[in-house]
């Protein structure tokens, strides 16, 4: 059955149909497109444009409608165009022609807006009690290696030291960034848009504010062309999901560099490894990997959906109906990620030795060599110079920066030899080189210490409001 037969003569063809239909896929907004149409007809009823036993016998039929697909008894049959086909199709098969008044001073246009903008809250808040959970894990974890000391790297050259904890803590912040963005973005999905028409509005006195609260909409649209046209709530969603994956990407190519044999700072647990079908020996970082490759679809998601958009004229067009699969592709990508990556996280085997070992390589204390003689009056770009030379002479004679003693950097730098006391190598030593950054944001484990006793503060708060 069709919603628009009446000025055609011929069948669609097959393959039209198939092409043109979307219940395939939208189908999954059943649960929000019965409830819209529900708090549609109770205002029909409340405005006096239909009467009460009218309204009654329709959300009756589209309750058991509800039922009926809940549990698998009414099954989505593909020969009905889209969700509103569908449910419309079924009340009339049910109640009768009176069925046929559910749709009065509504368009598919607005009804498609508003059921996607119901679906989109509702996995908006799915995603951000996701990250928190994940957020409140990475709390967990920087908690238990804060005396871990690992390299820090820039340019992927061992660095200065820093701890796991503080690695850790960097991944927290991102996700909390990304908790905000869904916080903001959710200011623009919470508008009721239905009330539109097809694209005009209506000449029916609907009651759109009184839809508005019974749905949990914050305002209502204020432009009947906007309203059926935006799509840009989902243009920012795609966006942030881009921003999200990036993060976990850039974590998961740290997690597959730490798992070689090479770095060697962690091993992954069996649950979130998987074997080579030819090489025995293998263990391979396969989620970490496919994070990482995922990324690539939600970008796609993300590109296809401007592209779709980019150059239709108002208000509504086919076009739109493209808003859906990538949308619902990255939010199942998502949220199937943000389940699995903190356990493999929780399962992992940290290296601490091995850790602290590469700490020992690579002159992770050069800078703080040079702060302690600028620190001293030294100007610090002479400090660098001394340690650049100092660091040449230590490659030379394989030695590490702490391995001189302050009477041979006197004897190499006599200009400057009153700077060198007899606490030098004590400064240069790894656990006071990350405890001696004590400023906001730095290494120091009492600063970690202190950070995470604030955030699980934080986290309690929000936590609370997904639990009530
Ligand atoms: N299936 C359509 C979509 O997803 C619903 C709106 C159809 N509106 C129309 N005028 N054909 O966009």
């Amino acid at each position: 059955m069709k919603l628009w037969g009446g000025r055609f003569t011929k069948e669609t063809d097959e393959l039209v149909h198939q092409f043109n239909a979307s219940l395939s896929f939208d189908q999954r907004l059943y649960p929000y497109d019965i409830l819209g149409s529900i708090v549609h007809v109770e205002m029909l009823v409340k405005q006096g444009i239909l009467k009460a036993e009218e309204g009654e016998q329709i959300i009756k039929g589209l309750e058991e409608i509800k039922e009926e697909l809940d549990s698998g008894l009414l099954k989505f049959d593909l020969k009905y165009e889209d969700i509103h086909s569908f449910v419309e199709a079924h009340l009339i098969e049910k109640i009768g022609p009176v069925g046929g008044k559910m749709h009065t001073g509504r368009s598919r246009n607005d009804q498609v807006a508003l059921d996607i903008r119901l679906y989109l809250r509702d996995e908006i808040r799915n995603i951000q009690e996701l990250l928190l959970l994940f957020m409140q894990d990475l709390l967990l974890l920087a908690e238990k290696y804060k005396g871990v000391y690992m390299p820090g790297y820039t340019h992927l050259q061992r660095a200065q030291a820093v701890t796991l904890a503080h690695h850790l803590l960097a991944y927290y912040f991102k996700l909390k960034r990304d908790y905000e963005r869904l916080t903001d973005n959710l200011k623009r999905v919470n508008v009721l848009p239905l009330g539109a028409g097809a694209l005009a509005g209506t000449s029916y006195p609907l009651d759109r504010e009184y839809v508005a609260e019974r749905l949990g909409f914050a305002a209502v649209s204020e432009n009947s062309l906007d309203a059926v046209s935006d799509r840009d709530f989902i243009l920012e969603f795609h966006s942030i999901a881009a921003t999200i994956i990036t993060h976990l990407s850039s974590f998961s190519e740290e997690i597959i560099l730490w798992s070689s044999s090479e770095f060697a700072f962690i091993e992954l647990d069996d649950a979130y490894s998987t074997g080579s079908s030819i090489m025995p020996q293998k263990k391979n970082p396969d989620i970490a990997e496919l994070v990482r490759g995922k990324t690539g679809r939600i970008y796609g998601n993300m590109i296809q959906l401007f592209t779709t958009l980019k150059g239709l004229p108002l208000a509504y067009n086919k076009d739109m109906q493209e808003d859906k699969e990538g949308l619902f592709d990255t939010i199942d990508t998502l949220k199937i990620i943000l389940q699995i990556y903190p356990e493999m996280l929780k399962t992992m085997k940290v290296k601490k030795e091995n850790m602290y070992q590469a700490c020992q390589k690579g002159f992770l204390n050069a800078t703080d060599l040079a702060d302690y003689l600028s620190k001293k009056g030294l100007p610090f770009r002479r400090a660098h110079e001394i340690v650049g030379q100092a660091v040449l002479y230590c490659l030379e004679n394989k030695l590490e920066l702490e391995e001189l003693d302050y009477k041979k950097y006197r004897e190499l730098f006599p200009e400057e030899k009153e700077l060198f006391a007899a606490d030098l190598n004590e400064s240069l030593a790894l656990e006071y080189t990350v405890e001696n950054k004590k400023v906001i944001g730095g290494t120091a484990i009492a600063e970690s210490v202190r950070i995470i006793e604030k955030e699980r503060n934080w986290l309690e708060d929000r936590l609370v409001f997904f639990a009530g």
